[in-house]
């Protein structure tokens, strides 16, 4: 149980930024020289609006040459902030992607470590979600919506520094109209946003979970008739998914409620700059200048109330998939053992092991298997055999007692270690798309043709293989109609013959196992180096009848150790 905790669907969205801080630090220096360029490109357009205050004092006073010059300067300042606006923007995306792709690579492979009970236990298509589509909404956010938000924050802080020197007054008139009715719309649509966009978040998880079951069930669907009851479910998921998105849109709306505030405060400063320039108490320029540095501030807080709703969804998606990253990252643990002996006894202790708190599917089962030792693990189903052939197999942890090959421990082997020395051949042997050939050398060494040959040759298999449509490069798919659920498991038997692990499980294919398969994965098992324990958890009598010491389970308790 310890080692399957649920990913959260809706993860705490404190502090995400300096979670974050760990993954983003070998990119600092770019991100500054980006952060640098915005900022000066940002600088650069706030000098137009007093450029164009001394253009009025120069025609005021008219000035022929001095308001060439100005143009002059008002046109270099344009092109200064293009060049450096595009700069800072390509440096931004380049840190960016950096940043996005490094957290992609790291989740992917923190999930190849991951233990298998914590796999097993998020919804498929939630864990696909976090890994591309929210990562490329990061991504996109980071390439357009970030240096937006960057000159934006530029222009706010800049844009006021103009307005103070030029009128403090009126900055002051300015900020007591607008600031209060602004930032109250701000606050009510923030407090509607974290939970909209959230919500949002996760009925799209949702739908893609339902989305990604139905399709895997689809046989099993079809053949209980049950289409109809799982496209309901689906169209309630996706209708739930509706409503989050228009609430979404409609929090959105009230940050329009920024551009009420503007209008009133517009006119309050023209009217008020209006009275100042009759009364004779400021030039022209002045009023100019600040009207015109009030609407770039303006035009800022208007993208900014858009930016707001993009920075929200990617808080969210970052939540997640920091949420992943933590949930994952306890699979970085150091093996203690560097290696481990060629052959080695298999020795379980007290095991326990619950996949629901309080249900437990084993308890208290010890069970020893020497070098070379050959055993059938028997019992009736839901007993726990495949539960306990996935602990001795070190693919989930026990939550009491311990399995060590060889004397050690198996948390304590190196991965690649203990996938050497204990194979497991699963009840379904999984395929993946590719010819034979390709399937069978996915294992660490990536055999060649001879090697291949010569397991087949050592179970006994070259005919099999023969028999195939095109031999080693008969075409497999994931859906696996080509071969049965027993010839998959030969194709798990070859592996083992190729790697040569020191213990070999075989959780035996109850189903579909026709007769001549089923004489096939008998004669391979025999054929298997002598000095190999084999344990297999067998269905049929004719397998337990050739192996001499059984184990046998009764609701997940050793009932009997020995000779049958
Ligand atoms: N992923 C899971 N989540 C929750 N409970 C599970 C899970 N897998 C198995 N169980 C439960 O654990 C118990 C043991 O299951 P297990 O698959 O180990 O039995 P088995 O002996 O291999 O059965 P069979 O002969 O049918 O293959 C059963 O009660 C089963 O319902
Ligand atoms: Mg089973």
């Amino acid at each position: 149980m310890a080692e399957a905790p649920v990913l959260s669907e809706r993860p705490s969205q404190a502090r995400v930024l300096r979670r974050a801080w760990p993954y983003l630090r070998p990119h600092r220096r770019a991100v500054a020289a980006a952060l640098v360029l915005s900022a000066a490109a940002t600088l650069a357009m706030t000098f137009l609006p007093p450029v164009v205050g001394w253009a009025v004092d120069r025609v005021e006073q008219r000035d022929g040459p001095g308001l060439y010059a100005v143009a002059g300067v008002f046109v270099v300042l344009v092109v200064a902030r293009m060049i450096l606006l595009r700069s800072a923007e390509l440096w931004l995306a380049r840190a960016g992607e950096r940043v996005v792709s490094s957290l992609r690579e790291l989740a992917v492979a923190r999930l190849a470590t991951a233990p298998l009970r914590f796999l097993e236990a998020q919804r498929s298509g939630d864990l696909l979600r976090r890994t591309t589509s929210e990562i490329a909404d990061l991504s996109s956010f980071v390439r357009s919506d970030l240096p937006d938000l960057l000159s934006v924050a530029g222009y706010l802080v800049f844009t006021t520094a103009v307005l103070l020197v030029y009128s403090w007054q009126l900055t002051l008139v300015l900020v007591l109209v607008f600031l209060p009715l602004a930032a109250l719309t701000m606050r009510w649509f923030q407090r509607g946003a974290k939970e909209a966009f959230a919500a949002e978040a996760a009925e799209k998880a949702t739908v893609a979970a339902t989305y990604a079951e139905g399709v895997g069930a689809q046989e099993l669907l079809a053949a209980y008739g049950a289409e109809s009851q799982w496209s309901q479910r689906f169209r309630r998921d996706s209708d739930r998914l509706r409503k989050a998105a228009v609430w979404s849109e409609f929090t959105v709306l009230r940050a329009s409620g920024v551009t009420l505030a503007q209008g009133v405060a517009d006119a309050v400063i023209l009217l008020l700059g209006g009275w100042l320039v009759i009364g004779g108490g400021m030039p022209v320029s002045t009023v100019a200048v600040f009207v015109l540095a009030m609407r770039q501030l303006f035009e800022s807080v208007n993208q900014l109330s858009g930016l707001v709703g993009q920075l929200q969804t990617s808080r969210v998606g970052l939540a997640r998939l920091l949420d992943l990253l933590d949930g994952t990252a306890r699979a970085d643990r150091t093996p203690k053992a560097a290696a481990a002996p060629e052959r080695g006894a298999l020795h379980a202790t007290g095991l326990r092991y619950s996949y629901v708190d309080g249900v437990p599917a084993l308890v208290d089962v010890s069970c020893e298997f020497p070098p070379g030792s050959r055993a059938a693990l028997v019992g009736p189903t839901g007993s726990g055999k495949t539960t306990l052939a996935k602990l001795l197999a070190g693919l989930y942890l026990p939550d009491e007692g311990e399995v060590r090959y060889a004397g050690i421990p198996l948390p304590d082997l190196p991965p690649d270690e203990l996938r050497r020395r204990i194979m497991l051949i699963p009840q379904r042997v999984h395929v993946v798309s590719g010819t034979l050939r390709e399937n069978l050398r996915l294992i660490p060494s990536t055999p060649d043709d001879d090697r291949i040959d010569r397991a087949l040759a050592e179970l006994g298999l070259r005919e099999w293989v023969a028999s195939l449509p095109r031999g080693l490069d008969t075409p497999l798919t994931p859906a696996g109609d080509a071969l049965s659920a027993g010839e998959r498991q030969l194709i798990g038997l070859i592996r083992a013959a190729l790697v040569d692990p020191a213990v070999l499980i075989l959780d035996e294919a109850t189903a579909d196992v026709d007769p001549v398969t089923a004489e096939r994965i008998e004669a391979a098992l025999d054929r298997l180096r002598e000095d190999r324990s084999l344990i297999v958890i067998a269905h049929r009598k004719a397998t337990i009848d050739r192996l001499p010491y059984a184990v046998r389970l009764e609701a997940g308790r050793t009932a009997e150790l020995g000779r049958l």
